[in-house]
């Protein structure tokens, strides 16, 4: 399962890029309007500046008929160039701008997906990816979890090619019982990196480690030792 970041804060995007495996970047309109930047051209083109063509950059249309849809994402492209992908919401306009967005060659996520049907009628439409809303579900007494393991074994069963990026998460189980399900990305936002990675007993191991060479090596290193 991949991993990808769920931001567009240049600082967060650099430093997750460095650190972490990440495969891609999201970002919506929401996420766009936390920088508090009315420059949103120079926001996309810098994330594709530092995540480099290779790196997946899924960018959201804030149009809803499916003509000003294509529109966007032809513009949408042009600018950021790379392994793009124009964020759609499902709706009838949404799927059909789908299907013209594929016609020109471009890449697709249908978003805001809550249903199964949904993801298998974006599926049909020709999307790459369906991106189905975890914490969203679980906050209204759905299980998230539950409809992205049924979206799994419907795109099995019926030989569905299109991938399974699971978004909105706000915590580590979340994100573990996702991928038990077999989806094929999350993206998540830079804090939940950190606690997927931590675990106390991580850092005491680390600490014991360290005590137990001083005792024999003080503070010499292995580099020190080999002489290099
Ligand atoms: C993906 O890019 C989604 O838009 C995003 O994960 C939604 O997350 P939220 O429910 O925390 O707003």
């Amino acid at each position: 399962m991949q991993y990808l970041i769920d931001t567009a804060n240049i600082e967060s995007i650099k430093k997750c890029c460095e650190f972490y495996p990440v495969t891609g970047v999201t970002t919506n309109p929401t996420i766009i309007s936390k920088e508090h930047s009315s420059d949103f051209k120079n926001i996309i083109y810098t994330i594709r500046e530092i995540i480099g063509p290779d790196k997946m950059l899924h960018v959201q249309t804030t149009a809803s008929d499916a003509k000003q849809i294509l529109a966007e994402a032809e513009a949408i492209r042009n600018l950021v160039g790379g392994r793009f992908f124009i964020k759609i919401p499902i709706t009838a306009e949404g799927l059909k701008a789908c299907a013209l967005c594929k016609d020109k060659g471009i890449g697709v996520t249908m978003t805001a997906i809550f249903t199964q049907q949904q993801a298998l009628i974006a599926a049909n439409a020709g999307a790459d990816f369906v991106a189905p809303y975890i914490n969203r579900l679980d906050n209204i007494v759905s299980d998230g979890v539950h409809v992205v393991e049924e979206i799994v074994s419907m795109f099995k069963k019926n030989e569905v090619k299109t991938k399974i990026l699971a978004a909105s998460f706000k915590n580590v189980e979340q994100v573990h019982k996702v991928a038990m399900t077999g989806a094929d990305a999350v993206t998540i936002n830079p804090d939940l990196f950190e606690m997927l990675v931590y675990h106390p007993l991580t850092y005491y191991a680390i600490d014991d480690f360290c005590k137990d060479w001083e005792t024999i090596y003080g503070d010499k290193t292995i580099l020190d030792i080999l002489g290099k």
